[in-house]
């Protein structure tokens, strides 16, 4: 229980300073809180630069995905993530895929959405044309906030205008198109939509209120398409079953959350390891899934005349190679190294791949034998060391689990306490 949330000043502190106060407030041991620092202190300096009231940095595993090819050029993909056989499934997929030349991908330019929302408009219809009509001056003036932008040949392109029927009002909403090059995007169409926000308001004859992009960013689309060969997936049955839980996943909602997040195990891994932002390419996605008014499945699947199973996978993908924590956080650019991308729309396909390949790999053991076997090994460590096992001890305690076929943490506790007695 601490004594109280109330901490003023804490964010003019430093990280040290912080954790002090957070050990007054809690009453705990340095001991108990000091996993929160870095082995690093350049790191502790960095993560402090990059949000408010650090206290420390949470290392998670970044692991290498192999096998993967796409559009002809093999790449190493980093993933961050704490999920267990997310990786091996992956590489596992990735070389299946490469027996019919891997992935195939392509992407939409690098388009974004920011919205102007304006109340009170008298007349919404009237309001919306005006807008139109004064097109060439809205992307003049949005584009002069990014010369730099311009000059990569991105900045504002378009404008779109709607009409959103809200209970009882209209409300008249600008969208402004812009391309953002190799930038995720979401400083540069803020900005621009900050700037548009008097001239909208004068041109509507209504207030403006939110300013802000969109992370639907339905302009922004990745594709990739994978063959995966019938007899390296495990035969025709084992396609066959993967047809039916993409079947299921199309119908049924419930199902369709699971399997787009099995896709998401895969994304947001690369997303995180490059730094991206993981909540935007996952609002983007799960908003995409229910395009048509029912939430479905991300991916489809179905057998070429051969048996063997296609795969594809389409979602927007606003990912970015400058900017945000891509540039700021070392491990961030050493992925983004690693995968030697030249573009945004290069990383956004490569990710996509990774989706598709995390996707099949989860309904491939679906389909066979089951996720827990793959899971077995990990998850009987990390229940191991849950148990308190250390050192020699876990690996000890996690083969008696396996071999016991039940994976608890109470069982690995009577474990240990057998091995420690001798027993083991
Ligand atoms: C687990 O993180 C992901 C799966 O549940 C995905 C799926 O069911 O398709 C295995």
């Amino acid at each position: 229980m601490v004594t109280s949330s109330r901490l003023p000043g804490f964010y003019k502190l430093s990280p040290s300073e912080r954790l002090n106060t957070v050990l007054q407030a809690t009453g705990l041991e340095i001991g108990q809180l000091g996993a929160v620092l870095p082995a690093d202190d350049q790191m502790l300096a960095i993560a402090d630069r990059m949000i408010e009231n650090v206290i420390g940095a949470l290392s998670v595993p970044l692991a290498v995905a192999a096998n993967f090819k796409i559009n002809g050029k093999d790449y190493l993909i980093p993933m961050a993530t704490e999920e267990p056989s997310v990786v091996a499934a992956a590489s596992n997929m990735a070389s299946v895929a490469r027996i019919h030349g891997g992935f195939h991908a392509s992407s939409d330019q690098p388009i974004m959405i920011s919205q102007i929302q304006v109340v009170g408009a008298p007349d919404p219809h009237g309001a919306r044309l005006r807008l139109y009509e004064r097109r060439r001056d809205i992307l003049d003036l949005a584009n002069e906030q990014d010369p730099f932008l311009v000059k990569l040949g991105g900045g504002a392109k378009d404008i779109k205008v709607r009409i959103i029927e809200a209970p009882g009002v209209s409300h008249v909403v600008l969208h402004l198109i812009v391309d953002v090059r190799d930038a995720m995007g979401a400083n540069a169409v803020n900005t621009m939509a900050e700037a548009l926000a008097p001239l909208v308001s004068e041109i509507a004859g209504g207030r403006v209120r939110l300013r802000i992009l969109s992370n639907k960013a339905d302009l922004r689309l990745a594709r990739v398409r994978a063959i995966y060969d019938r007899d390296a997936l495990g035969g025709e049955d084992v396609v066959n079953g993967i047809i039916d839980a993409y079947d299921f996943a199309v119908a049924d909602p419930y199902r369709a959350a699971t399997h787009n997040k099995g896709i998401m195990n895969g994304i947001t891994a690369v997303v995180l390891a490059t730094g991206n932002d993981t909540r935007a390419v996952e609002a983007g996605a799960h908003c995409h899934a229910a395009a048509s008014g029912r939430y479905t499945s991300l991916s489809h699947y179905e057998k070429d005349t051969n048996g063997n199973l296609v795969g594809t996978l389409e979602l927007p993908m606003a990912v970015g190679l400058v900017g945000g924590a891509t540039k700021t956080h070392p491990v961030a650019q050493a992925s983004v190294r690693m995968l030697g991308v030249e573009s945004a729309q290069e990383l956004a396909q490569i990710i996509t791949a990774v989706g598709l390949a995390q996707n099949t790999g989860a309904l491939r053991a679906l389909a066979a034998e089951g996720i827990q076997k793959g899971h077995m090994s990990l998850h009987a460590r990390n229940v191991a060391i849950a148990a308190g096992a250390d050192g020699d001890e876990i690996e000890h305690v996690a083969a008696r689990l396996k071999q016991a076929g039940n994976v608890r943490l109470d069982i690995a506790q009577k474990v240990l306490e057998e091995v420690r007695a001798g027993a083991g």
